[in-house]
């Protein structure tokens, strides 16, 4: 949806509030990751990686992809960095494409709030797990503050665990897990954490 406005920012996408806010879902997604060591992940819209870079240690590899070759670059810059050798990059958009890569976990954090079409991007999220794959999706509660015409406004729980039963995940727990200040175009906001099972 804001496909520009990430390739304009992505240099820059890294500021010291990202960075917390990123920290704090990494450590509440590190704890869905249970005996994964051998697991392949997918982060859908990873950015410049700032989530998914801190759970390299936690799975066998971790390919990022992104609709935003910027954003990319900056994470290629990271991952060469840093020397990750399990860790890849990969330009897509899987609401225009049909994925033809797998993988036994898809994460997607702060990404689902900028796709129009919801349904759309988890079913193809569900086409790239294999069997008893596990989805986590990280964004942000449904919030009446928020008004944007580019964005969701959040989503309701109940409404999200719907369309994610329709696209054939066989059950999703969702919980919120952090209330924050400014962190939700400039209005306070809570995060909630989903996993759902193929
Ligand atoms: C708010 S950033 C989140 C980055 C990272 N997941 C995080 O939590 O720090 C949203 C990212 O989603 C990407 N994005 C937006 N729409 C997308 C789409 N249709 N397909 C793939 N990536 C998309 C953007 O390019 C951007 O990098």
């Amino acid at each position: 949806m804001e496909k520009n406005v990430f390739e304009q920012m992505a240099k820059k996408y890294d500021t010291r509030e990202r960075i917390e806010l990123a920290k704090v879902i990494s450590t509440e997604v590190k704890k869905k990751l249970q005996e994964t060591k051998s697991k392949t992940l997918v982060d859908y819209g990873s950015g410049t990686g700032l989530v998914s870079l801190a759970l390299t240690d936690l799975v066998d590899s971790v390919l990022l992809v992104d609709s935003s070759e910027q954003m990319l670059e900056v994470a290629k810059a990271k991952i060469e960095q840093s020397e990750l050798n399990h860790a890849q990059v990969l330009h897509a958009d899987f609401t225009k494409e049909q994925p033809t890569i797998k993988a036994d976990i898809v994460l997607t954090s702060l990404v689902l709030l900028h796709i129009p079409e919801t349904k759309t991007i988890l079913q193809n999220l569900y086409n790239v797990l294999n069997e008893n794959g596990q989805l986590i999706i990280v964004d942000f509660d449904k919030n009446e503050q928020v008004s944007h015409p580019l964005i969701h406004n959040g989503f309701s729980h109940e409404v999200l665990k719907q369309v994610l039963s329709d696209v054939g995940f066989k059950s999703t727990e969702i919980k919120t897990f952090y209330h924050g200040e400014n962190i939700f175009a400039k209005k306070d906001a809570s995060m909630f954490i989903a996993e759902s099972m193929k």
